[in-house]
């Protein structure tokens, strides 16, 4: 994994009296407060970043279909503007709150979010394990790309976490999904009966673990 850490400066306005001599003019300026992106490389022309308020439109573009609302639980459908303006907010507000990102839009060369690898839930230094989560925009399934991505998130949790176990949970009938968890190296731990309830159907779940220890 290539990970970048890329440090710029966020100018807040503040009172130029709090950073300047009492005998300067009064006048505004603006003072500088450090904020860190990680820029993680998956491939040749992918990549994981930090979610940004440009990436509405390539959510609403790509959830508009129920391709990846049939085999995942917490995105609706239809998918509204106000449901990626509540979503993408909540990944601001969490990466400007805490010390590490847990949630990286997955991007082509040109910067478009073309889908997410998270472990959304996860409140850095609180536990040792972390549950993740995944989807990709129809048009690049088959290609490897989530098992890469995948792969550069769990070497990312493990190095820059300090979790020493990731589970997933993956519906019965996901194989996709499945496959990309054991190419990178979970195991399956047990057949969860009736686990998923999704549009009044109980759905048997897959649940995928790996510890830090384990990984090659
Ligand atoms: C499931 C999903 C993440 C797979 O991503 P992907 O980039 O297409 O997967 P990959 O190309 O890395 O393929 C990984 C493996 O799964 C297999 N695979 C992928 N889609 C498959 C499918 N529909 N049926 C059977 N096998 C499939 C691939 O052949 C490959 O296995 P192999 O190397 O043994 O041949 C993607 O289809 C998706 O985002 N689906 C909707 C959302 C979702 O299900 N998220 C996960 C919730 S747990």
């Amino acid at each position: 994994m290539s990970l970048i850490r890329k440090t710029w400066m966020l100018d807040t306005m503040l009172p130029a009296r709090l950073t300047q001599p009492l005998d300067s003019p009064p006048k505004f300026r603006k003072p500088l407060r450090m904020m860190t992106e990680f820029r993680i490389n998956v491939r040749d022309g992918v990549y994981l970043s930090s979610v940004q308020p440009g990436d509405k439109a390539a959510l609403l573009e790509h959830l508009r279909t129920r391709d990846v609302y049939e085999t995942t639980l917490n995105i609706p459908h239809p998918y509204s503007a106000g449901d990626a303006d509540w979503w993408i907010n909540k990944r601001i507000e969490h990466t400007a709150t805490r010390s590490k990102e847990v949630t990286f839009a997955i991007r082509e060369a040109g910067g478009k979010l073309i889908g997410v690898v998270s472990a959304d839930n996860f409140e850095p230094g609180t536990a040792h394990q972390a549950e993740i989560g995944y989807w990709l925009a129809q048009p690049y399934w088959g290609q490897g790309i989530m098992t890469d991505a995948v792969g550069a998130f769990v070497r990312y949790a493990f190095a820059e976490l300090q979790v020493v176990r990731l589970t997933a949970h993956v519906f019965d009938f996901n194989i996709g999904s499945a496959r990309v968890l054991e190419k990178n190296g979970f195991k399956l731990e047990g057949i969860l009966r009736q686990h998923c309830r999704k549009d009044g159907k109980l759905i048997d779940a897959r649940f995928y673990g790996l510890l830090k220890d384990e990984l090659s």
